[in-house]
């Protein structure tokens, strides 16, 4: 009803302006930005569960696989920990190689997805210490877990998983500068500047999200009729690159593809033509790949392919090359991703909203899979 939407049109788009306070309540008491410390003992999580770690796996399906794809860059960079991640339909079929120096972290929304708990119940047969990355309290995978995360997202009803990314993406972030904490990898400066930035960052969305919108709606204006997109990012930015494109597609069904950037020269420049658009994600912090970004944008705009850029505001230059800008303030390569999904989700809404589609429940979807 109008009511439980909270005077939204759609549940999706509450819960896109609800992303703030799911933030917020995803860090309550979990991070102390005076000394940069995490702490997860509301997960009953100490050093000692990290002892002998060797290896981290994570494992999920669809959005929150790209969470995880999250997780490689941010775990990688700031713990020094290798990290591999698995669709867990792949993972609970191919006898991955995990043992007792493994982590396995399952990311569920729901906590129900059938293919992920086959793979966190694969991972703890084979030894592994299970981290459960939960939305739904006392579901099956949370139970299940050694251990679980809540990300205290809220109830998400719409299908399309909005405030639950992001505050997977907010525990993936207090997981890496915990376990940099605890590898020494990690300064303690630097886990204070992360630390501050983190708890001022829904401050900075909760401005954002009414400053942008209406620009997004007047982009999908132009762009809604179009059948083909191409999603490009690098680093850090290309998991959020697959996950815009995967937004589009499960609520406007226009066939989008996120790509690495660096793969266009490997097969999907062939497809660059009038109408076939490009969203590019070029923020002028990501250093020495956004040069990389800009001169993708260049080979774009010459096949005559319109780009919609986001990238940092003022950046005249990238704004000069695009079809269309998006700008956003700049903030660190760690919180980047959460930055950029945002926009890309309000575009994806505004698609699917000029085309008719039933957003908040797309054909042929469910919200949990409970089956295979
Ligand atoms: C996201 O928008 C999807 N509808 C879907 O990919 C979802 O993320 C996936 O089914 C995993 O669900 P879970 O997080 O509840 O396990």
């Amino acid at each position: 009803s109008q009511a439980e939407k909270g005077g939204f049109p759609h549940f999706m788009l509450k819960e896109i302006y609800e992303q703030p306070e799911a933030i917020r309540d995803t860090l309550r008491g979990r991070l102390d930005p005076e000394s940069g410390r995490v702490d997860l003992s509301d997960a009953a999580l100490s050093p000692e569960f990290f002892e002998g770690l060797r290896k981290i796996f994570f494992v999920a399906c669809g959005t929150s696989y790209h969470a995880g794809l999250v997780g490689k860059y941010l775990l990688e960079a700031l713990a020094g920990i290798p990290v591999e991640v698995d669709l867990a339909s792949e993972f609970r079929y191919r006898d991955p190689l995990v043992d007792e120096g493994t982590l396995a972290v399952v990311i569920s929304q729901s906590g129900e997805t059938a293919d992920t708990l086959a793979g966190l119940r694969l991972a703890r047969d084979k030894g592994a210490r299970v981290l459960g990355i939960v939305n739904v309290l006392g579901s099956t995978i949370a139970r299940e877990a050694h251990r679980v995360i809540y990300t205290h997202a809220g109830p998400e009803i719409g299908v399309a998983s909005t405030k639950a990314f992001t505050s997977q993406l907010t525990v993936i972030l207090l997981l890496a500068l915990y376990l940099g904490g605890l590898s020494g990898r990690l300064s303690p400066e630097r886990a204070r500047l992360l630390a501050r930035e983190l708890v001022e960052f829904p401050g900075l969305l909760q401005k954002l999200i009414p400053k942008v919108h209406p620009l997004l709606k007047e982009l999908s204006e132009h762009y809604f009729r179009q059948e083909n997109f191409l999603y490009l990012g690098r680093n850090i930015l290309f998991p959020v690159a697959l996950e815009g494109a995967l937004k589009l597609k499960e609520i406007s069904y226009i066939h989008a593809e996120g790509y690495a950037a660096g793969e266009m020269k490997h097969g999907p420049i062939a497809l660059i033509e009038e109408s076939v658009p490009t969203v590019a994600l070029a923020p002028r912090e990501s250093g020495v790949v956004y040069e990389k970004m800009v001169s993708n944008i260049e080979e774009v705009r010459s096949r005559r392919g319109p780009v919609l850029a986001f990238g940092t505001q003022g950046d005249e230059h990238l704004a000069g090359l695009s079809t269309d800008f998006v700008g956003l303030p700049p903030v660190s390569w760690e919180i980047s991703p959460l930055l950029y999904t945002v926009p890309l989700q309000l575009f994806a809404y505004e698609m699917a909203v000029r085309r008719g589609c039933d957003v908040d429940q797309p054909r042929n979807l469910a919200k949990s899979v409970t089956v295979e």
